[in-house]
Formats: structure tokens, sequence, C-alpha cells
């Protein structure tokens, strides 16, 4: 069976680096999409986190952005908790690379004990690394090339007394300040500023992998949003995941607009340490997805920009 194996990898490794190269010089910007280290033993989160970046410096891609799409933590052991952040701060400072970060359900476990979440606490406190401003925002933009980038992320009451994550809130619902309203004005804004964008979350949209509500209320998304991009579904997770446990790219729901699942960042609910790269060219945005165990790309999807 190895035998076999073997050159099967090698031909695909070869394959999708060799396109790459290719395309290198008229290549605008790249990006390292993470999601869901999530686990709430430090040795695990370690081994998992480890993994991927030896397999990422072995690489040698360059990289302008890391965007983190949450659950980097689990549980509401807070010696856990700030060991598993102090891992990361320092791994994702000595790659350089400025990061940006949505925070999803299990970043805000600690919650239930109540504690503001910590992963969250670390990245606002960094001065080249972006998250939403204020705690109970539940947005916050940057550009990447020519895209606009709307990153949604879960939130909370800067007294603790309410939480939302998973497309619910938690703790006292009647101080919560957002409402559908809210969510369509966003779209609108989006619609209106007339600039292709990209939406991120910890969640899908309506037609993804686990969706979420709180995304839902957005519909229908405006034209020019071009792609969404979510963790939270590990790939491979058969008890959470369904029927779509394998799905990495589907659509949203009555729009023409892809969205790419890209977790996990760990093997012991998912089935491989996966991530994906984006990459941005004059005419076309490239999902590649890696398979960070067996070093090697396993799918890719491309799709073109029409400059209208
Ligand atoms: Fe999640």
């Amino acid at each position: 069976m190895e035998k076999y194996l073997k050159p099967q990898e090698q031909t695909a490794i070869s394959l999708f680096d060799k396109e790459r190269e290719l395309h290198e010089e008229s290549l605008i910007a790249r990006v390292w999409l993470i999601s869901d280290l999530q686990q709430s033993i430090p040795e695990k989160a370690k081994r998992s986190l480890y993994t991927a970046l030896e397999d990422f410096y072995e690489m040698k891609l360059k990289c302008d952005r890391i965007w983190y799409m949450g659950d980097s933590i689990e549980g509401s052991d807070m010696k856990h908790l700030e060991e598993m952040t102090a891992m990361q701060q320092d791994a994702f400072e000595k790659l350089g690379i400025p990061l940006c970060y949505v925070m999803g359900n299990h970043d805000m476990d600690i919650m239930h004990k109540g504690k503001a979440p910590v992963f969250y606490n670390m990245v606002k406190a960094h001065k080249d690394w972006k998250c939403i401003d204020k705690c109970d925002d539940f947005y916050f933009e940057d550009t990447i090339g020519s895209f606009n980038v709307v990153f949604l992320s879960d939130h909370y009451a800067k007294d603790l007394s309410w939480w939302a994550c998973h497309g619910r809130v938690y703790g006292d619902e009647s101080g919560y300040p957002h409402s559908e309203k809210d969510l369509k004005a966003l779209s609108e804004r989006i619609k209106n500023s007339g600039k292709k964008t990209l939406t991120v979350s910890h969640y899908s949209y309506p037609g993804g992998n686990r969706a979420s509500n709180f995304l839902g209320m957005m519909m229908p998304l405006p034209e020019n949003v071009f792609m969404h991009i979510y963790g939270h579904s590990h790939i491979g997770d058969f008890t959470w995941a369904g029927k779509d446990v394998m799905r990495k790219i589907s659509w949203v729901n009555d729009c023409d607009i892809p969205q790419v699942d890209i977790a996990s960042l760990e093997k012991d609910r998912g089935n491989a340490i996966r991530s994906a790269f984006l990459e941005i060219y004059p005419e076309a945005v490239k999902i590649s997805f890696r398979d960070h165990d067996r070093k090697m790309w396993t799918e890719s999807f491309t799709k073109a920009i029409f400059n209208s």
C-alpha cells in the first residue's frame, strides 16, 4: 500500500507547486487561513499547532496575512487557556505576519464562569493584530488587494452580562444590542460600497456546514460578496458535521456566492490537521487546501474575477 501511495502523493505535490510557481509573479496577496485549533489540553494543542507550523515553515510561502476563524482554545480551565494562548501568541509573533481574528463559540467557554475570553484579550492588546475593536461589536473590516474584507465575530457585553455565539445569545438577553435590522444594514452597507467583498467568520451562511442563524439574518447577500470563508464544522468530524462531514465547498443559499470550510487545525475531532491558503491574482482568487499531517495539497478551488 505504501509503495502505491508514495508516487501519487509526490505527483500531487509537484502539480500544485508547479502551477503556483507559474503564477507567482502576478500574485497580489496570499493569506494563511486557519481555524479551530480547539483543544482543552495544552499538550494536544501544541502537537497540532507545531505539526502545522513545521509544514508552514517548510513550504516557504510568503504570506501577507493570517486570518484566524476562531475556536483558538476550548474549555474553562484558566491555567490551560492562558498556556494555550501564550503558546499561540509566541508562535504567531515569530512568523511576523499581521493576524486578523474572529471569535468562535469555544473562545467563549470561559464566559460560563463569568470571565472574559482570554485569546480575544490577547489579540486585542497586540499592536499588529486585529479583531473587533469593542467586545460588543459584531464585525470589523480590513482590506486585502482590491478586496474589502468583513470579519463577522462572536461578541460579548463589556460587563459580561451576555455573550453571543453559535447564533444565539447567552446570559441576560434583555441587554443584547443587535437585531436583524443591524445585520440587514451591514448587508446594505456592503452593497452600497460597490467593492468586491470577502466575508470571514467562524460560521457559514445557510447552505454551508453547521450554518449560523445570526449570519442568516444578512441574507440575501449583495452580489458584490465574492466569497465567504469559515471554520467551526471540522472536516472529518462524524459526530457533529452530519451528512456534510467531508464537504469543503458549498454555495450560499439562493445566492451565486461560494463558501469554503477550512476547519480544522486539529485532528482529534476532525480527521486531519488542515488549513488553507487564499491567493489573490489579477484575474482570479484561489483557495488551496493543505493537509499538514501529510504535508500535501489536497484540493484547490478558483473563482474568476469579473471587472464589470
Ligand atoms: Fe466552533
